[in-house]
Formats: structure tokens, C-alpha cells, sequence
């Protein structure tokens, strides 16, 4: 692998650091009692990250992917995992989704997803917008919300099997017992690639990466991990167009649907 395309993300690394620092900084000195929840302070960067133009230049550079796996696909109660900002709404068909339930543990990004949601036509007031703030993982929290086992039309997971914890395990509950029958589970994802050199170098950067975008893995195989769990009547996963091999951030798109 060329050392330019391998040392790429320091680039990135370092404009996150440049945008989130001195912010984090700040947070601390106002509240020292964070230091004890690294988490908190985890998500804190990360906001200011995500509020820094990551969000927007992230969500450009997916667009044509998202056209493609999201609004085609996207019916009735569509569950978006790590919904940050809650871009995924800005691709959603309003006469075939019904309510948008953006599921975010980050509470610092909930006023965003509000705002877009709201400008998008789905609010709270109407139920057409539902903002959970527990993890992917949390399927008990989910089913509670949502008033039971198999409520969601379609699961949208955009670039964030890469961060949720025991990613196997949260994959399979979230598509047996959120899913109904006959729903679809898209997604769009950074992936470990298949090239044993990429995939070194994606290893080799995970440590340092995790610890800037609040948990997120170069090393994950998710889209294996998502036809793994079984049950599915349809499968489609293709890659992303023009998307040179040696990437750090190696995209499969998917689309899978549950057994009626
Ligand atoms: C790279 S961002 C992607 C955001 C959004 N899906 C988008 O494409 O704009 C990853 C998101 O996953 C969220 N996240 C982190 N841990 C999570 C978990 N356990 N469950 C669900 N989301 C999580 C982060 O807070 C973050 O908003």
C-alpha cells in the first residue's frame, strides 16, 4: 500500500483535533467532574467534530450512496442508528415514511437532529419524530420505546456499526427483534477491507482513530457481519462507486431484507 494513501486519515485526525480541543478544554475546566465519565467527555469532542463541517462534508461525500441505498428503501418506521445530526432524514421519501426515530446516545447532537428533522416535515409534536438517546445496543430500551418486539419498517445504519459495542451480537437483536417481517435493514458503512495490506494499516490506526471519533473502528467487517445473522429473503451489497482499493475507508452499501 502507498504510504500517502495509508497516512491519509492523519489529515482528518488532525483537523479533528484542531476543531474539537480547545472546546473539550473548556467543557473540562467547567465541569472537572467529567474527567470521571470518559465517555461524556468522548462525545463532547466529538459534537464539536461533527459540528466542525464533518457532519456536512461527510454527508456530501455519501450523498449519491445514500440516494441510492436510503430513499428508495426507506418505508413507514425507519430507525436510524447513530443518527448524528440526523442527515439520514434529508433522504427519506415523505409519502412512504411515516416517522423517523433517530437514535442517538450522543445527547449533544439532539438539537441538531431536531432542527433538521423539523425542516424536513417530521417533529415530535405530531410523532412523526421520536429521538432515542440509548445505544444501538440497547435493544430492550429500543422495543420499549417503540411498543415492542418488531415495530420498525426499516433499520438505516449509516457509518456507525463501526462504533456501537459488540457490534455481532446488536446486529442480530436490532434485525430479529426490532425488525418486522418483510422489513429491510440498509445500510452504508466503512468496512475492513479485503487486501491484507489495507486492512494492516486499518488495525494498525484503529487504537488512535477510536479514541478521536468516540469509538469508531477502521477494522470491521459489518457487512459480512449483517448477512451472517441469516433470515433474509433478498440481499444486495455493492461497493462504492470509483472507491479506489487502497482506502483506509473502504465502503460496502447493503440492503437485506427480513423473511415475511
Ligand atoms: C460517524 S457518525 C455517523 C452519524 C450519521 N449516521 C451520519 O452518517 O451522519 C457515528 C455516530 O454513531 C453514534 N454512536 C456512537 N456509539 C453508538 C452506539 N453505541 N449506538 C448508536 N450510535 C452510536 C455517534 O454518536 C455518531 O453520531
Amino acid at each position: 500500500m502507498h504510504l500517502s494513501a495509508a497516512t491519509e486519515l492523519l489529515v482528518d485526525l488532525w483537523l479533528a483535533i484542531c476543531a474539537a480541543f480547545v472546546p473539550t478544554l473548556h467543557f473540562l475546566w467547567r465541569s472537572p467532574r467529567a474527567l470521571l465519565d470518559p465517555t461524556e467527555v468522548s462525545r463532547y469532542f466529538m459534537s464539536h467534530v461533527w459540528a466542525a463541517g464533518f457532519g456536512n462534508g461527510i454527508d456530501q461525500n455519501a450523498r449519491e450512496e445514500k440516494i441510492k441505498v436510503i430513499t428508495p428503501y426507506a418505508r413507514g418506521v425507519v430507525l436510524d442508528l447513530g443518527a448524528g445530526h440526523g442527515h439520514t432524514v434529508n433522504y427519506l421519501d415523505h409519502d412512504k415514511v411515516t416517522k423517523y426515530v433517530a437514535l442517538e446516545p450522543n445527547v449533544h447532537m439532539h438539537q441538531k437532529i431536531r432542527d433538521i428533522s423539523n425542516a424536513a416535515g417530521y417533529d415530535e409534536p405530531s410523532g412523526t419524530l421520536l429521538i432515542l438517546a440509548c445505544g444501538a445496543e440497547d435493544i430492550h430500551a429500543i422495543t420499549r420505546a417503540l411498543g415492542g418486539r418488531h415495530t420498525v419498517d426499516t433499520v438505516v445504519s449509516v457509518l456507525t456499526l463501526c462504533s456501537i459495542p459488540k457490534p455481532q451480537a446488536a446486529i442480530a437483536a436490532l434485525a430479529q427483534e426490532a425488525l418486522k417481517p418483510g422489513g429491510e435493514f440498509v445500510f452504508y458503512e466503512h468496512v475492513l477491507s479485503p487486501r491484507s495490506d489495507v486492512a494492516w494499516w486499518q488495525r494498525f490506526w484503529t487504537p488512535l482513530w477510536k479514541l478521536a471519533f468516540d469509538g469508531c473502528r477502521l477494522d470491521r467487517p459489518t457487512y459480512l457481519w449483517v448477512d451472517e445473522v441469516g433470515g433474509w429473503s433478498d440481499k444486495e451489497v455493492w461497493g462504492k462507486a470509483d472507491e479506489p482499493e487502497e482506502h483506509l475507508f473502504w465502503h460496502r452499501s447493503g440492503r437485506f431484507v427480513k423473511t415475511a
